[in-house]
């Protein structure tokens, strides 16, 4: 087969990963831990072709730009290396959430794509081994490959840097309310971002603490404590921040209306509500509740003046092949 199609969940990361100790091979600073959004992914189509002079890539419809196609290439020889491969591919890629909403989409799109790049190529890789594949992509792409929560073994080689499911999606019925914030001008890419990390003198504090944090997140998850995984969130996504804005250059990802919802939250909790937040490289606010609060809090974050638009997101499934066709 030299085509395939796939879809795979964008992730919200409970435990953050912040700084490679290897750009090239991204090999993350610390472990990691998140859960898939269900309903928010990616849908890639790949054709390798003996007729293409080279790679091509369509987002949302258009043209990709010239970063990112020369990122997926990059990507792609990779995966042409592997299966010993010269034929260069049509990929087409498409979000059913807006890309401009701010919600990060490198995660589903290497998900997807290492997925049908490999099953085009004839290369039949376990889930570990894609894992391994998708973070070379993009570091948080390995763990949109496994279903429903998940954590990203740091390991120290290539061999053993991959993602696995601690819980399927049904485990919890944990809910991300996701507060898409205004926001001003386009803040630094995450790829970016990693290498100032180790500029920041609270990066060796807050990856020499993760493995603990880890610990706890996923004893949370498995004993169902949203109390816990509320405190061990806010504090490794605070970790992060903190991080970030004592990095040379200095990067604040957070606007005005991103604090006023984190004070929101606070004062939800002292009320009785089962949330908590978190909050990745840009403004938006990731709002954790139970199904059974998901209205009410939803309701709430509406209500948040800042608030442009509301997602809801269940947690999601592994990366998967399907039949061709749309949203
Ligand atoms: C803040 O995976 O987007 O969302 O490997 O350069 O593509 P690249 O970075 P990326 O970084 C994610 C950073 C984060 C935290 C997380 O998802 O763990």
């Amino acid at each position: 087969m030299t085509t395939a199609t796939t879809q795979a969940c964008a992730n919200i990361a409970l435990i953050k990963y912040w700084g490679n100790r290897d750009d090239t091979l991204r090999l993350a600073a610390n472990s990691s831990l998140s859960m898939n959004l269900g309903g928010l992914e990616t849908r890639t189509s790949i054709a390798f072709d003996l007729s293409l002079a080279a790679d091509e890539l369509t987002l949302n419809g258009r043209p990709g730009p010239v970063e990112a196609l020369r990122r997926m290439s990059g990507f792609l020889d990779l995966v042409r290396g592997m299966a010993g491969s010269q034929l260069r591919a049509r990929v087409s890629s498409e979000n059913n959430f807006p890309t401009g909403a701010g919600i990060a989409s490198s995660a589903s799109a290497y998900a997807a794509l290492a997925l049908a790049a490999s099953t085009a190529l004839g290369l039949d890789l376990s889930e570990r081994d894609l894992s391994r594949l998708a973070r070379r992509g993009s570091g948080s792409a390995c763990r949109s490959i496994p279903g429903g929560f998940v954590e990203w073994q740091a390991g120290e080689t290539d061999a053993d840097s991959y993602a696995f499911s601690i819980a399927p999606p049904d485990y919890w019925d944990l809910v991300d309310v996701i507060a898409v914030v205004e926001a001003g001008e386009k803040a630094t890419g995450s790829s970016a971002g990693h290498s100032l990390a180790a500029t920041s003198i609270l990066q060796p504090a807050r990856v020499a603490d993760a493995p603990r944090r880890v610990v706890l997140c996923r004893q949370a998850i498995v004993e169902k404590d949203f109390e816990k995984l509320a405190e061990v969130v806010e504090l490794d996504c605070n970790l992060m921040h903190a991080v970030m804005i004592t990095s040379t250059p200095l990067l604040i990802y957070w606007e005005p209306g991103t604090l006023e919802l984190i004070c929101q939250v606070q004062s939800w909790r002292a009320a009785g509500l089962p949330v908590c937040y978190t909050i990745d490289a840009g403004p938006n606010v990731h709002i954790l509740t139970l199904g059974d609060s998901a209205a009410v809090v939803e309701e709430l974050v509406r209500n948040v003046p800042a608030v442009r638009t509301v997602y809801v997101a269940p947690p999601g499934g592994p990366a998967r092949l399907v039949n061709d066709g749309h949203f």
